[in-house]
């Protein structure tokens, strides 16, 4: 079964808070996003493997530690998932990006796949499906069933706000997936939205209504 990881870290904390605050306006909305996401990708790749290479600096050779080549792919939900990309390529400069596109149908809260475009090396990379929002959990589940029917293999899933159901379906759709999530909330309410949350992630990124 798929590990579920809350980030504790104060700083992802305190900036998660205003992400929430409806008095947060766009362009704050979306850097608070941006380096949340940084910090989480900080977090996510704390595995990654190193090897030693020998360089040379100004005074001497030197034995180091560099990142073993290990290929990412970076899988935005679109569109909020997006809001999350440059904050994670920062850190990880050569990663790969493939977009997911789905919306969610307001009556059925299922999603709708409208776009897809990925690496063609998928089954080569460990994927980050990414996205501000695991709510019912259908869109993350059925982006994922996207991405493994054309090879990805290794994938964790990265959101900002999870609801305890949206992670339930989520563990039990794809129980190879590990998730991390920076809040975890109490519950969905009628009409599908994380409570509290911070309301519509699409809509407050990128100040639609
Ligand atoms: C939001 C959010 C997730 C989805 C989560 O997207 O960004 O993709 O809802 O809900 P779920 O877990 O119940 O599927 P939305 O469908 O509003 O599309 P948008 O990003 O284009 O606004
Ligand atoms: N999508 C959002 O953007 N917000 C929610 O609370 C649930 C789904």
């Amino acid at each position: 079964m798929g590990k579920v990881y809350v980030f504790d870290h104060p700083l992802i904390q305190h900036k998660l808070a205003y992400i929430r605050d409806v008095n947060t306006g766009t362009k704050e909305f979306r850097e608070l996003v941006d380096e949340v996401a940084s910090l989480m990708a900080f977090e996510i790749t704390r595995d990654m493997p190193l090897e030693e290479v020998e360089i040379q600096t100004p005074v001497s050779k030197a034995k180091v530690k560099m990142l073993s080549g290990k290929k990412l792919g970076i899988v935005p939900i679109l569109r909020a998932g997006i809001g999350m990309v440059d904050g994670i390529i920062k850190l990880i400069p050569a990663a790969k990006v493939g977009h997911v596109g789905l919306y969610r149908d307001p009556q059925t809260l299922k999603p709708v796949e409208y776009y897809v475009k990925m690496p063609s090396d998928l089954e080569e990379r460990e994927c980050i499906v990414v996205d501000p929002m695991l709510a019912t959990g259908g869109s993350a589940i059925e982006a994922i069933h996207s991405i493994k029917k054309r090879g990805a293999v290794n994938i964790k899933f990265m959101c900002l706000i999870a609801a305890p159901e949206g992670v339930d379906a989520l563990k039990e759709a794809h129980p190879d997936v590990d998730i991390y999530i920076a809040g975890l909330d109490e519950k969905l309410n009628d009409h599908g939205y994380i409570v509290p949350g911070l309301g519509d992630a699409g809509d407050r990124l990128f100040g639609t209504k």
